[in-house]
């Protein structure tokens, strides 16, 4: 079976080294446009699986998409990451065209694949990929919503003094600095509400730190993030190989379900070897609800820009 990561970049190589690491493929195909960087990268980790004994074959490729031929899941990295001082939405005017492109050529030589997305502005480039592709909804995927959980589950667990592993949280909503929504009202400590050990200014502290946990990464960094979107991407991938059935907040198209229509928004979806099986509801109360609505609105405004820009 084959995976194939589109963008040889920090994520894309990255997201191609968990997923070869997991052994999750007998083969990873790693494409970029740029001469020679996937053909490196793809060299570097085939002279890891002597010493971490694993038998995955990693293959560069340079814009040769039909290296990527068959592929069961398609990971798409491509466009630029953000720089200190910029958000997501920043991104849209160059990355849009460009995935836009990307997601015709794959589909072109894997027209089952199913494909994950996680160029910026993720929510958009997630809509457009399913409305310039027409695609069954369930297999096109926005990877944001783990990474935006797993930044949850460290801030809380930071807050709470022990393991991430013990903290349950989910992130909802877009995958932007002021549209994801963490909900504190179910994150827990092994079960435990952490509303009844941690006051009510210590979670929202939580909160607001993992809504700009991205933007708090880039500024340290240079440029975005890469070991947290690659570990989410992997997860998210062996859940689909494994069959799973496992629950993971992810971007997906909606017709109705959290009350809104018509726009890919991060949701917990059950995921499997078909992509995202049902939306798991999680009953929102009216405020949670209101911050749906409020982050839909400023996801279709992005959307929007897609028609401007004749891509859809
Ligand atoms: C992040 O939040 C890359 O959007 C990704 O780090």
């Amino acid at each position: 079976m084959k995976i194939t990561v589109v963008g040889a970049g920090n994520v894309g190589a990255t997201c191609a080294n968990v997923i070869v690491q997991k052994e999750l493929a007998s083969e990873v195909v790693l494409l970029d446009i740029k001469e020679g960087i996937s053909e490196g990268k793809a060299m570097d980790m085939m002279q890891t699986s002597a010493t971490l004994q694993f038998d995955t074959r990693v293959i560069g490729s340079t814009n040769d998409y039909t290296k990527t031929a068959g592929s069961k899941v398609v990971v798409i990295t491509s466009g630029i990451p953000r720089k200190p001082g910029m958000s997501r939405e920043d991104l849209i005017g160059t990355n849009a065209g460009i995935v836009k492109g990307v997601a015709e050529n794959i589909l072109k030589y894997s027209p089952e694949a199913i494909i994950i997305v996680i160029s910026n502005p993720m929510d958009t480039m997630t809509y457009l990929a399913l409305k310039s592709l027409g695609v069954p909804k369930n297999r096109i995927i926005g990877m944001g919503g783990i990474l935006d959980s797993s930044r949850f589950k460290y801030y809380l667990s930071q807050a709470l003094g022990c393991a991430a592993t013990d903290v349950q949280g989910v992130v909802i909503g877009g995958h932007g600095d002021k549209t994801m929504i963490p909900l504190t009202r179910f994150a827990t400590y092994n079960g435990i509400p952490v509303s009844e050990i941690l006051d009510k200014e210590a979670v929202e502290k939580v909160a607001a730190a993992t809504m700009v946990g991205g933007a708090t990464l880039t500024k340290l960094l240079g440029t975005s993030a890469w070991y947290a979107p690659g570990a989410a991407c992997g997860a998210l991938v062996e859940a689909i190989v494994g069959d799973q059935k496992k629950v993971y907040p992810c971007c997906v198209y909606l017709d109705g379900e959290y009350g809104q229509s018509d726009i890919c928004m991060g949701v917990p979806v059950v995921i499997g070897k078909d992509g995202w099986e049902k939306v798991v509801d999680y009953k929102l109360n009216a405020e949670e609800q209101a911050k749906f609505n409020a982050s839909a609105e400023a996801v279709r405004g992005m959307n929007s820009v897609l028609h401007d820009m004749k891509l859809i």
